[in-house]
Parts: C-alpha cells; structure tokens; sequence
C-alpha cells in the first residue's frame, strides 16, 4: 500500500513539500496552527509569491474541481498522527532576537504536540535547518513522548530549496541526504524519494549531525563565495579592477564554478545571514567557535557591502548630504522572483538613503506590499518607470529580469539626470552608456 504522507508547517518551506508530495502520486495532510493559512491553502492559495507553487497547489487540493484531491489540511494533531505513515516537520528556525542562535521553539512545538499521539508505526522526519546535535535531542523527545515506543522513530532530512526555485529544487533535487539510525528508516525515505532516485539523484546517507551539518554547512559555503566575490569587489575598486572580468574568468575552472560569483550589495533573505550566524552561535556552544570565526568577517564583508552601495551612491552625487536628492531604488526584494523581503539588502540601502534626508522612491515587481508594511516610511510607486521620474540617480538593488528589459532611452527621458548605480552587477553597461547614462557598479571602473 502506498505511503501517507503529513507535512507539519505549511509555510514556505512545507506548503512546497505537500504539493510537491502530492505531485509524485503520495496522499498527503498537511498541519499548520494558523487557521487563516490553512483556510488559504485549502483554497489553493499560498500568503508568498513563488512561481509555480499555486499552480501545484490547485493541481492537487481536494475540494478544487479538477484537482486531485491527494492533498488535504488539518489542524487536528490526533488526525495528523492517525493518518501518516511519514510526517514531514518543516516548521521555521528564525534567529532569536537579539541572539546569533536560531529559536528552535517551532521545532520543540511540533515534536511535544506531535508525539503523544503517535500510537503506531511512524517515521518523523526532519526538514528545518536546525543546530548540530538538535536530532539527537529530538530522538530522545520522541522515545519519551510516543506511545508507540521505538516504532516511532526520527529520520533527518535537510531542504535545501531556493525561494524562486522551491517547486523545481524539490521535485529534482541536486541531492537528497538522509540522516537516518535504521535500515527501515532508510527504506522509507527511498520509497517516499524513489521519483527523483529513478531520475538519478544522489542519494547520501549519513548519520544524525552529519545531516545537520550538510544544511548548515552548504549555507556557510554559499555565503562565502559571495562574501569572497564582494571582498574582490572591493580590491577591484581600489585598484580599477573589474569584478565581473575578474569572476568570469576565475569561474571559468571547475573547482571553483561561475555560480554564486555575482558581486554587489550581497546576500539577505531569511536563511544564508541567520543560518551562518545559527553556526557560529551553536559552534560556541560545542567549543569549536575558533573553527568558524571566519564565518564573522563573511557576515561582516557582506553587511560592509550594503553601506558602501550607500556610499557609491553619495559619492556618485557629488558627495555631502543626500538632502534633496531623488532617488529611485528599482527593487525591494532580497531577491528576484520572490516577494520576501526579509534582511533584503535593497530595502536596507533605500532605508539609509533616506533616513540621510534622501526622497527616496522604491519599485518592486512583487515585493510592495511587503516592503510598504516594513518600511511604511518610504515612497513607492507604482511602476519603475513611475519610481525614477525626476530621480536625481538610479539605484538597481534587485536583479527582476523586469528591470533588465527597461529600455534605457525611455526611463533617461524621465529622469532629471542619467546616472545609474548597479547594486547587482547584472545591467549592461554598454548598453545603458549608449543611451547616454552614467552606468557605475560595485567593484567595476568607472567607464
Ligand atoms: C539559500 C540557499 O541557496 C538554499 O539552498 C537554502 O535552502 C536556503 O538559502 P535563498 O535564501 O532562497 O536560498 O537564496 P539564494 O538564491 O541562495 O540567494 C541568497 C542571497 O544571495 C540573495 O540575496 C542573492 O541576491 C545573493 N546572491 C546570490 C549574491 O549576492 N550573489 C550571488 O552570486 C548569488
């Protein structure tokens, strides 16, 4: 009999992993504690925008004519255990406030509500990214609180989607890793993963920490490679090097690869600035802080960056004060395709331009409503053309191939002057020159 599947947490993260169940043939309920999200979802409608993930949805939500039906939503924890063979934890980790470690208490919720009601054979299965050693202490939560005894076990499972990605990375993972203590914990996983395993996805079995560590670990990586790229950015600057030459041509050898080599104003989102911070704090916790402080100076690296956009763009002005300048900010988002705009370094750049006096206008494809309820202080408006009208300079903090499209002859009759900064690197800049702009970017000559 095929496996029944539950996803606990239905946010980003486990609103992808139920539909994305339910696409490969499994009966899936899915669990959240807020009414509203689960009366969204059973609507066919998701509270973010990530492309492709309500098309799923709807594809598969019992209730919507024509959909399958495989995928249902509950509040009910009893009916949750009754139901799974395998339950999915996909609950958030944010930082603690005002602390470097991650708040595990989502995690903690859903194993205390989960377990007592797990009277039979079950696998939980761990998804978030949590601390080094969190499984294990979990393991023992589990044991302690299931009726059902050592047929209730724990598998770990990191996710490793990019939001504007999440449908296509969990249907066709570059990888599915297993932190798993038994061989039927391991056959489970294998028969939920077989879709992608017959496609040939490496499948890596591991223990407990080292399930753990992968998530965090492959977070670390990436975030140094930017901090990296950025840290060149700024030896290219004073030296008038060009960055983008520079990453082209080291990318160009396989061992070091051309992705995640965009230099600018960095990363943000709600998982590369805390997971790197998550590390350090939980790596000060095992005694093994001396072997991250590295970790420090690329957190670091990447929150100078935003500053110095700042000051690219005063520079670029003629230096002083930002009084009375106008300045047009294409992009709220911490990047493109989502409307999240959690640590997004576009709206912390927009945010310091104008607490400096600046009349700064922002312009987001999707991000607005987010961006305006965060930063309600700011000017948006409603278009990018409607953002850069008068503007002084334009700043370009997002990379929406919406923006890549603008045609430069077009916007430079709407501006008061044609100077454009790219806090991405990914506008062309002989194209802008040729319609008479000023282009400048982070880490690149000036012409
Ligand atoms: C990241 C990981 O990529 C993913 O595997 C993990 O599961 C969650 O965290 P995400 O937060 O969606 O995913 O964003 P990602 O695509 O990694 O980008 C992070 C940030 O880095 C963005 O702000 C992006 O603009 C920035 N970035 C990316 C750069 O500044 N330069 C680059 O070359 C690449």
């Amino acid at each position: 009999m095929a496996l029944k599947i539950t996803v606990i947490g239905t946010g980003y993260l486990g609103a992808t992993h139920a539909a994305a169940m339910a696409e490969l043939g499994f009966e899936v309920l899915g669990l959240d504690v807020v009414p509203e999200k689960i009366e969204m979802l059973q609507r066919g409608e998701v509270p973010i925008y990530e492309p492709g993930l309500e098309e799923l949805l709807r594809k598969h939500v019992a209730g919507i004519e024509g959909a399958s039906g495989r995928l249902r939503f509950t509040m009910d924890w009893a009916e949750v255990a009754e139901f799974g063979d395998v339950h999915f934890v996909c609950v958030n980790t944010p930082q603690k406030h005002g602390e470097y470690a991650c708040d595990m208490s989502y995690v903690d919720a859903a194993f205390t509500s989960l377990a007592p009601h797990l009277k039979g054979p079950a696998l939980v299965v761990g998804k978030s990214t949590v601390p080094v050693g969190s499984a294990d202490r979990l393991a023992r939560t589990l044991a302690e609180l299931a009726p059902a005894g050592e047929d209730a076990e724990l598998a770990w499972n990191p996710e490793f989607l990019r939001e504007g990605f999440a449908v296509k990375d969990t249907l066709h993972p570059d990888r599915i890793v297993a932190g798993v203590r038994s061989e039927r914990a391991e056959k489970l996983l294998r028969e939920v993963y077989a879709t992608p395993l017959a496609e040939g996805t490496p499948f890596v079995v591991t223990d407990f920490p080292t399930a753990e560590l992968v998530k965090t670990s492959a977070n670390s990586f990436l975030a140094t490679k930017i901090s990296f790229i950025n840290a060149m950015a700024e030896v290219c600057e004073a030296s008038d090097g060009d960055v983008a030459k520079l990453a082209e041509a080291i990318g160009y050898d396989d061992r070091i690869g051309k992705k995640f080599l965009r230099a600018g104003i960095g990363f943000g989102g709600g998982c590369l600035p805390k997971d790197i911070r998550a590390f350090m704090a939980r790596a000060g916790e095992l005694g093994a802080d001396q072997a991250l402080t590295f970790l420090r100076e690329i957190d670091s690296i990447n929150m100078r960056q935003r500053g110095q956009m700042v000051e690219l763009t005063r520079q670029a002005l003629g230096g002083g004060s930002f009084l009375g300048k106008r300045v047009a900010v294409l992009g709220a988002t911490f990047k493109p395709d989502s409307d999240d705009v959690r640590d997004s370094p576009a709206l912390n750049v927009a945010g310091q331009i104008h607490l400096q006096g600046g009349q700064v206008t922002v312009y987001d494809p999707k991000g607005m409503v987010n961006a305006r309820r965060l930063f309600p202080t700011l000017a948006y408006a409603d278009s990018a053309i409607e953002a850069v009208r008068g503007a002084d300079v334009v700043l370009h903090l997002t990379e929406w191939s919406e923006f890549r499209e603008l045609d430069p002859a077009v916007l430079g009759e709407a501006v008061s002057r044609r100077l454009v900064l790219d806090g991405r690197n990914a506008l062309d800049p002989a194209v802008w020159r040729a319609a008479g702009w000023t282009y400048r970017a982070m880490g690149r000559p000036a012409a």
